[in-house]
């Protein structure tokens, strides 16, 4: 007898643990970084648009496909590429198998941020609790350090995903979701009320033109998009199989990406005002006329405005990195649920034998990230993000577009009504364009 297959108990723990995974570092670091780096307002917008025609139709693809086959990337794949018949099978596969591969090495690299995070949380906790020693151990990077910290992520992620879909990630995606947005707005209330708050809060909100002259800023919104929505690695395939069969798809790919971008929002209301105060402050936040985005803004800029607000300092840094690293948690165990999906349904694990198989396979791959760092993770990043995102999200749009005959729901659908002959044309042509547009100018201009 085959057993059943694990599936979500309720809508809203599904819609809770699709945003989880998307709400991510990409929301509340990768985001609020865009903006200042693309002219405040202007990123915003075309963000808001760009989501709206590319992102939402890819995590609508990615989500069917997934939900129809009800089975793990490499098998969903495999079954819905079906023209010409050997062929697509075989191509699906393929893809299915390269989404496995990328997500253990993104669960590599994403594992070692995290752990950044979750260290620079308790090197806040311990600055609060007056022990300066070991408030510098945890915030100064160091190879031990890295390497603890990586391992207890590792263990967080493989506690959750090891009791399974509805007990393991739709209890805890319920858990820590609303956890997530009571610190940002905490936080947010906090900032707001700080001298200078209000010339970040107009940065980002009111449209500035001169922003649209750059040239980069729709590539760049696409990417942001893609990555934010968790598309192109299977992580939203595998948890659309774990919906029941009368989901309404087109209704939850809206609600998941209305909250990712929501989020994403807030991070932004928090992050532009942060680096307004800082700079009241007479801290130097903008180089060569940007304002500071990436590593350094999170690591260097916001913990040393935070260690000016005097006893609360330390606390708004904890929540701070609770934050990402809640935000990263929820991310880490969707896409572990792609290779452990893999090993349970294609290759006849157990669900405890593949979660340790994973975890492991991570933690080797994580090790040498981290004492190869400097050739090997930009390397595995860009790989990741620049070639595997768009190329699968590519390839789910021709699934849906040009292979999968059978049973696909919105092509029979654009028989009968034009509404939807118009959506799946743009899912056909459009979006397969706008991705190839976004894939050859960050792989060969970038
Ligand atoms: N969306 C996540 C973030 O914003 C990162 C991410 C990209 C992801 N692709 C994914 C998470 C696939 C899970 C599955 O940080």
């Amino acid at each position: 007898m085959i057993p059943m297959r694990d599936s979500f108990r309720t809508r809203l723990g599904f819609i809770l643990a699709a945003a989880g995974s998307a709400v991510g570092l990409g929301n509340i670091w990768g985001f609020p970084t865009q903006v200042a780096n693309h002219g405040g307002a202007a990123f915003l917008m075309v963000y808001l648009v760009v989501v709206v025609i590319l992102a939402i139709p890819a995590l609508y693809t990615e989500l069917s496909i997934g939900h129809q086959a009800q089975a793990n990337p490499v098998a969903a794949l495999g079954k819905l590429a079906q023209r010409p018949h050997r062929v697509g099978a075989g191509l699906g596969k393929s893809v299915g198998l390269l989404n496995v591969g990328g997500a253990v090495l993104m669960l590599s690299f994403y594992h070692i941020i995290a752990g950044w995070m979750l260290a620079h949380a308790l090197g806040s906790l311990a600055l609060a609790m007056q022990w300066p020693e070991a408030h510098l151990a945890l915030t100064t990077s160091s190879l031990w350090r890295d390497l603890v910290f990586v391992a207890v992520f590792l263990v967080g992620t493989g506690t959750i995903v090891v009791r399974g879909v509805s007990n393991g990630i739709e209890v805890w995606s319920r858990r820590l979701m609303p956890l997530l947005v009571v610190l940002l707005v905490v936080l947010i209330g906090y900032i707001a009320m700080q001298p200078g708050a209000g010339a970040g809060f107009a940065r980002y909100l009111q449209p500035s033109f001169a922003g649209f002259s750059d040239p980069n800023l729709v590539v760049a919104a696409m990417g942001q998009a893609f990555f934010s929505l968790s598309i192109g690695l299977g992580g939203m395939m595998i948890y659309g199989s774990y919906l029941d069969r009368n989901a309404n798809i087109g209704q939850l790919a809206v609600s998941v990406a209305a909250l990712d971008t929501l989020i994403a929002f807030l991070a932004g209301l928090l992050i532009i005002p942060a680096l307004y105060v800082a700079m009241g402050q007479g801290m130097q936040v903008s180089e060569n006329g940007q304002l500071i985005g990436e590593a350094q803004l999170i690591f260097n800029v916001l913990p040393e405005l935070f260690e000016r607000m005097g006893a609360a300092g330390p606390w708004l840094g904890f929540f701070f990195f609770m934050l990402l690293s809640i935000a990263a948690l929820t991310s880490t165990i969707s896409l572990a649920e792609v290779p452990i999906a893999y090993l349970l349904e294609s290759r006849q694990h157990s669900r405890r034998r593949a979660t340790t198989l994973v975890i492991a396979v991570i933690a080797v791959f994580a090790l040498a990230l981290v004492i190869w760092f400097v050739p090997l993770f930009a390397w595995t990043v860009a790989y990741v993000t620049k070639f595997q995102l768009p190329l699968s999200g590519l390839f789910y749009f021709i699934v849906l577009g040009w292979l999968w005959s059978r049973s696909n729901k919105l092509k029979e659908k654009a028989r009968e009504q034009w509404r939807f002959r118009l959506l799946f044309w743009h899912l056909r042509l459009v979006c397969p364009l706008l991705l190839l547009w976004v894939f050859v100018d960050v792989a060969f201009a970038g």
